[in-house]
């Protein structure tokens, strides 16, 4: 008989999964053998991810399309997995997007979904499967933040802001979890290859000439055995570790000048 595989007779709910670091996570959790439950907006790039880690892995992956920038986006997402009969162990919330640039002249349904994504959504999910974690003891959150949730982001706002909620909001759980076998893990991604930065439009700022970005499988390969370690926050490569260590020991005049020259046009 085969050896059971960590995440046999689970199921992972990871969000952003038709692209970039979602993928990757999803094929982490698929590897040690949890179905999957993939959501994002792309109904065709989800489909082709959960057919792909079906067939290698040998779980089963039911993609749902979803939009949780929309308000209430994660409790219809809830009701769909239910009608289906299918039940959450873990949660994977990595669906974000960032907006560089002034707060002034900026869109307000772009600042403002980006709340309503990165947070909000993030939110409503965890809500919804938390008591059924709890009550099991098993399972857990996985909540990507990034590198920006350790600092304030001039001239990248609300991004920096509604990551710093969501690493604020993830170390606050991880506490609640203590001893329970409930885990939780903030992963803080640096500069990642992934379609973020074209709708971020990060590509023409100082930070972005600052260094190597590193790969979506590295970075979600970090976050996956963080969380089964249930390790309380991941930040990915040594250069975002020593700058997220820093950051609060610097005068804060000065790291909010820093960041602002990272994040200003070349
Ligand atoms: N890449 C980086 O440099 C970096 C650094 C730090 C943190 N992060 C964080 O990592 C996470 C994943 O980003 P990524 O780099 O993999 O970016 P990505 O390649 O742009 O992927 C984003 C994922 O989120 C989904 N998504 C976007 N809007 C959505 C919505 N309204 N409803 C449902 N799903 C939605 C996208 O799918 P659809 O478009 O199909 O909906 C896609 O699957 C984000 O939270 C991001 O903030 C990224």
């Amino acid at each position: 008989m085969g050896r059971t595989r960590k995440g046999e007779r689970q199921t992972a709910l990871v969000t952003g999964a038709s692209a970039g670091i979602g993928v990757d996570l999803a094929e982490c959790f698929a590897k040690d053998g949890y179905n999957l439950i993939l959501a994002a907006r792309t109904e065709s790039a989800l489909r082709e991810v959960a057919d792909r880690l079906a067939k290698t892995h040998g779980i089963t992956a039911t993609p749902i399309a979803a939009d949780l920038g929309a308000i209430g986006g994660g409790k219809k997402l809830a009701d769909e997995i239910e009608k289906r009969g299918l039940s959450v162990d873990v949660v994977v919330n990595n669906a974000g997007y960032g907006q560089a640039g002034a707060f002034n002249g900026s869109d307000a349904a772009v600042q403002l979904g980006m709340i309503d994504l990165n947070d909000r959504a993030l939110v409503e999910l965890t809500h919804i499967y938390w008591p059924t974690m709890m009550a099991n003891k098993r399972g857990g959150v996985l909540n990507v933040a990034s590198s920006a949730a350790f600092q304030p982001g001039p001239l990248m706002a609300i991004y920096y802001a509604s990551k710093a909620f969501v690493l604020s909001f993830s170390e606050a759980l991880w506490e609640e979890a203590r001893d329970t076998g409930v885990k939780v893990s903030c992963l803080c991604p640096g500069p990642t290859v992934s379609k973020f930065r074209e709708r971020a439009g990060t590509g023409k700022t100082r930070l972005s000439r600052a260094g190597t970005p590193m790969s979506s499988m590295s970075v979600a390969r970090m976050g996956y055995d963080a969380w089964q370690a249930n390790k309380r926050v991941e930040v990915t490569g040594m250069r975002n570790r020593v700058t997220a260590s820093l950051a609060p020991f610097l005068p804060r005049t000065m790291l909010l000048r820093i960041v602002r020259n990272l994040q200003s046009p070349l």
